[in-house]
């Protein structure tokens, strides 16, 4: 984890692992070499997604798998996501030294940009595996300096020969950290995730009329960014409309011309809701529709709301979820049942197998900064609730 770490490092105690950049080529190239010292098969695949593989006495069942992602977000933690890709790895080097042979094969997933800021939407390399999102769509997203996915991805060398098509799994299983606070708040030491919210990202334009700070009347101005402030702060009033657990956020802003002394004349601005209720989700995309229309024509504006990804609450399997909870009575750990508000590639391996998650507490509950921290010993009961429940799940 801490060799792990000090790929695209910050100054902070982070890592900025974009997807695609140098430093997620570094992250994979070192994923691929401890793989290789742990006798385990490699496959990449048309999406750059990476499939370490252990053979089972059954080679042509379906694999069990577990895993997550190396991409980070800009100035994230360097928990979030190595530690399932890293610990699956670290349950596979445990079961070479017990000469443990497994029914089906197991294989160690590193999947394609999860995190999505660069190229938009979030857990991309999971979704075209799953059928969810095309391949077409994803080769073609441009970040903004406009390079393209695919140029990118053949840069780094990543650019797999096996077909990104959904196929049949076992079962998927992926430790993360809860990256929120309610393990620490609860003093709970593994939290069984039985479901994971969906998640909306938009991205929504508002065009006015660029003019002088100074002489243009108050009343004469199409000021793109009040037009949005107003809006932005509407989108902060939806959740308590709807539910406590609803969550909406506005990460993204950007506008023109950015001058001291010129009214603004077009702001673009990200949203991103989630919950696990889809009803609750479709209302909240009719009233952020609502806020956008309201406010531009307070301020006479034209808009644009642009879909940029989406993905539907979803419930984890049953069995699954039991192997994780017998994993912990065995080794005595308490646990508690939960969802997951982050989005998470399992959300995609559940549409194609039996899928669960299991957490472990970060320090405070942070994430998506360079302050994300976590104990070791949380890690450790994760690696072993993780070993045992793969074992559990390649064996049955
Ligand atoms: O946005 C998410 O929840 C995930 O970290 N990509
Ligand atoms: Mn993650
Ligand atoms: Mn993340």
């Amino acid at each position: 984890m801490e060799e792990m770490a000090r790929v695209g490092a910050t100054k902070g105690g982070g890592v900025n692992r974009l997807t695609l950049t140098d430093a997620d080529k570094e992250a994979r190239d070192l994923f691929a070499l401890w793989a290789g010292d742990a006798d385990l098969d490699l496959r990449i695949d048309e999406m750059g997604n990476m499939f370490a593989r252990r053979s089972g006495r059954e080679d042509d069942a379906p694999p069990a798998m577990a895993g997550s992602h190396l991409d980070s977000v800009p100035n994230g933690g360097r928990f979030d996501g190595s530690l399932g890709v890293l610990a699956a790895l670290e349950a596979v080097r445990t079961l070479n030294d017990e000469s443990i042979v497994t029914r089906r094969p197991i294989e160690i997933v590193n999947w394609t940009n999860e995190e999505g800021p660069r190229f938009p939407p979030s857990m991309v390399g999971s979704g075209v595996f799953a059928g969810a999102i095309p391949l077409e769509a994803a080769y073609e997203t441009r970040d903004s300096e406009g390079a393209r996915f695919l140029d990118e991805l053949e840069r780094i060398g990543y650019r797999g020969d096996a077909p990104c098509t959904p196929r049949p799994i076992g079962s998927y299983l992926e430790l993360h950290i809860e990256q929120g606070p309610v393990l620490v708040n609860e003093g709970v030491q593994v939290g069984i995730v039985e479901g994971i919210f969906g998640l909306t990202w938009l991205r929504v334009t508002m065009k006015g009329e660029r003019d002088h700070a100074g002489p243009t009347p108050m009343h004469l101005r199409r000021d793109a960014l009040v037009g949005a402030a107003r809006t932005i702060a509407a989108i902060r009033e939806i959740p308590e409309k709807l539910h406590p657990e609803f969550v909406a956020t506005v990460g993204e802003l950007s506008l023109s011309p950015g001058a001291i002394n010129v009214i603004p004349d077009e702001v673009t601005f990200s949203v991103d809701f989630r919950h696990s209720e889809p009803e609750l989700m479709n209302e909240a995309r009719n009233l952020v529709e609502e806020a956008v229309h309201r406010e531009a024509e307070r301020e006479n504006l034209e808009v644009e709301i642009q879909d940029v990804g989406s993905s539907t609450p979803t419930a984890f399997d049953a069995g699954v979820a039991q192997a994780v909870r017998s994993a912990c009575e065995e080794s005595g750990y308490s646990h508690r049942s939960m969802w997951s508000a982050a989005g998470h590639d399992a959300r995609y391996a559940a549409d194609l197998g039996p899928a669960a998650m299991i957490f472990v507490p970060c320090v405070a509950g942070k994430s998506h900064s360079e302050e994300e921290d976590m104990d070791w010993e949380d890690g450790c009961r994760g690696c072993d609730v993780l070993a045992r429940a793969l074992v559990k799940m390649a064996d049955s």
